[in-house]
């Protein structure tokens, strides 16, 4: 049974009634362009075929309750601080305290509700971002209002800025929020501009979940972001998607610049330039250059971003070794959780064969314990966030 059965057989057993709005927002992998969100460049993700669902109703008092599908439940008040409400469910607090932020919802009203997902948490496919798009959905469908996918994915990373701690981009939300199925979307993450990007014949995307997980929030992420504002300020920019290769050739001789700060921006300035060049890659049918792009920004995030990690690399170079790979990489934060990997598509059992000798040659490193089993998930690109009608 799915997400969205789970859902209303779970909303219909604990209220004994039919939910008012059913909210589905799925989880993403990014194909190509990587931490180049937080600084104003381009990125390439999808979304997946895994969703996750809020059945809700509004409630009769300010109190907000709502039960996950193996997590618990909770119970808080939006007049609270958000800080006060625990684990997963301070984030749909947050969303409501930001949807007020915001100016979208003036005072977001108290619902009853059950969350439940398919996507696998930690394994880098945004079930956070998932979560904070469905749950702003919820609330503006009960506050009459509508918004666009960008405002949608701005309230979650301001959560995810301001309340979480995390200083993350607008990757995971606009990709939950803004896909379309069949296509990746290029988003510039400057204008926020969205293209469709129809996904090329004869591939598909595999999830390769190593097992292994690491919270952002414990990583070098937040000082991966400040090298590279530092890095940016010492340019004289706004932001790396300003900078070129002159100016990185330039960066090492200026004032308290250190090879973190060039190899960092580096990275993000070949990143840009890899995305766009993936971007012609998927227009003109060119499987084996989007492969070869990907292979080089796994590459590049190894040796100059260094956000890989022993599984991810491992599983990397085993999927490239395996029958009928075009290209692999890791994908989102890194250090842990999923790579993916471009894999040719005979509409046959291409996919299945790939499966089977990456599963044969993959080898856990054994100074990155796996918490759970190694998973592989064959993905065509799948719808953005909306709602279900029951
Ligand atoms: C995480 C963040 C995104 C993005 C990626 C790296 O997924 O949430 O904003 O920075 O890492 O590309």
């Amino acid at each position: 049974m799915n997400a969205i059965q789970r859902a209303l057989d779970n909303f219909r057993a604990s209220y004994n009634s039919e939910p008012t709005v059913v909210a589905r927002a799925p989880g993403r992998v990014n194909i190509i362009g990587e931490h180049t969100d937080y600084n104003d460049g381009f990125v390439l993700p999808m979304a997946l075929p895994f969703d996750t669902v809020i059945a809700a109703r509004p409630a009769s008092s300010d109190q907000l309750s709502v039960a996950s599908d193996g997590f618990g439940s909770a119970t808080f008040t939006l007049a609270d601080d958000p800080a006060q409400t625990t684990q997963w469910a301070r984030y749909v607090h947050a969303v409501g305290t930001m949807l007020s932020a915001e100016g979208h919802v003036a005072d977001p009203p108290a619902w009853q509700g059950v969350i439940t997902t398919d996507i696998p948490p930690g394994a880098s496919l945004s079930s956070s971002a998932a979560l904070e798009v469905a749950t702003a959905l919820v609330y503006t469908s009960l506050s009459g209002v509508s918004l666009s996918p960008g405002q949608l994915a701005r309230v979650g990373q301001r959560v995810e800025n301001e309340i979480m701690g995390l200083p993350s981009g607008i990757l995971d939300q606009l990709a939950s929020a803004g896909s379309q199925a069949g296509h990746a979307t290029l988003i510039d993450c400057r204008s926020l501009d969205l293209r469709t990007i129809a996904f090329p014949q004869g591939a598909t995307i595999v999830v390769l979940d190593t097992g292994t997980r690491r919270e952002l929030v414990e990583s070098e992420y937040a000082n991966r972001q400040a090298t590279c504002v530092e890095a940016a300020q010492m340019l004289g920019l706004d932001a790396l998607r300003d900078a070129t290769t002159d100016d990185i050739d330039r960066l090492a001789s200026l004032d308290g610049a250190e090879q973190r700060h060039v190899d960092r921006a580096r990275h993000v300035v070949n990143e840009d330039v890899r995305t766009t060049d993936a971007v012609e890659a998927m227009e003109s049918g060119d499987l084996e250059r989007l492969g070869a792009l990907m292979v080089q920004s796994h590459e590049s995030l190894r040796d100059l971003y260094e956000v890989s990690g022993p599984a991810l690399d491992a599983i990397v170079d085993a999927a490239l070794e395996s029958t009928n790979c075009i290209g692999a990489r890791m994908t989102g934060g890194g250090f842990a959780g999923g790579a993916i990997a471009l894999v040719a598509d005979d509409g046959d059992d291409s996919v299945g064969v790939f499966c089977e000798d990456l599963m044969g040659r993959y080898e856990p490193p054994p100074e990155q314990p796996a918490v759970a089993p190694t998973k592989l998930y064959p993905c065509q690109p799948s719808a953005g966030a909306g709602y279900i009608s029951t």
